[in-house]
């Protein structure tokens, strides 16, 4: 797993889950740069999200496309990455693939209630807790065939980084 080259690693599930606390922490302990996908929204999916309302495929096809884009241009110069970003959906993640030859996902998941409560303490958030069970419907796990790890929202983020490190063979 040590082969030259870039890689990416997406750290993927619902809001709350805690994909800017692990994954901000995450990139810098491998000395990598952090991509917040939230910053990729149109301003279109920012409104649409503020008046409480879900994002469509065709919302988001623009978003994923500039994700991948980004990881694209890193991958190009040579700069490996930590992206945020929810990746629910098996076809949201086939076009995040599509920006570099090896990207890989961070899942960060766990119990119902305590996401409800992590969403609900975010500082920064846009995004109505409400949303959270639309989310959850919509989630596809990683497949067998995903090249991806799973890290349990219980544990504290610096054990979660040592876990998803272990786990994706980057320590
Ligand atoms: N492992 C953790 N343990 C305790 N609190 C956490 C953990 N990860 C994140 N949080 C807190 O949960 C909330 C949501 O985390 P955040 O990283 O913003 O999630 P996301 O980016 O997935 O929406 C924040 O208030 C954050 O500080
Ligand atoms: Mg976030």
């Amino acid at each position: 797993m040590s082969a030259a080259g870039p890689q990416h690693i997406v750290v993927m599930g619902v809001s709350g889950s805690g994909k800017t606390t692990v994954g901000a922490l995450l990139a810098e302990a491998l000395g990598w740069r952090f991509i917040e996908g939230d910053a990729f929204h149109p301003e279109a999916n920012v409104a649409k999200m503020s008046a409480g309302q879900p994002l469509d495929d065709a919302d988001r096809k623009p978003w994923l496309e500039a994700l991948a884009a980004q990881i694209a241009r890193d991958d190009a110069a040579g700069r490996s990455s930590v992206v945020g970003c929810s990746s629910l959906k098996r076809a949201y993640r086939d076009i995040l693939r599509s920006g570099a030859p090896r990207v890989r996902f961070l899942h960060v998941h766990g119990d119902r209630d305590l996401l409800l409560e992590r969403v609900s303490n975010r500082p920064d958030h846009f995004f109505p807790p409400a949303l959270l069970d639309s989310q959850l419907a919509t989630l596809e796990p990683l497949g067998p065939d995903e090249d991806g790890v799973v890290v349990d929202i219980a544990l504290a983020a610096p054990a979660q980084v040592r876990s998803a490190r272990a786990a994706l063979g980057l320590d």
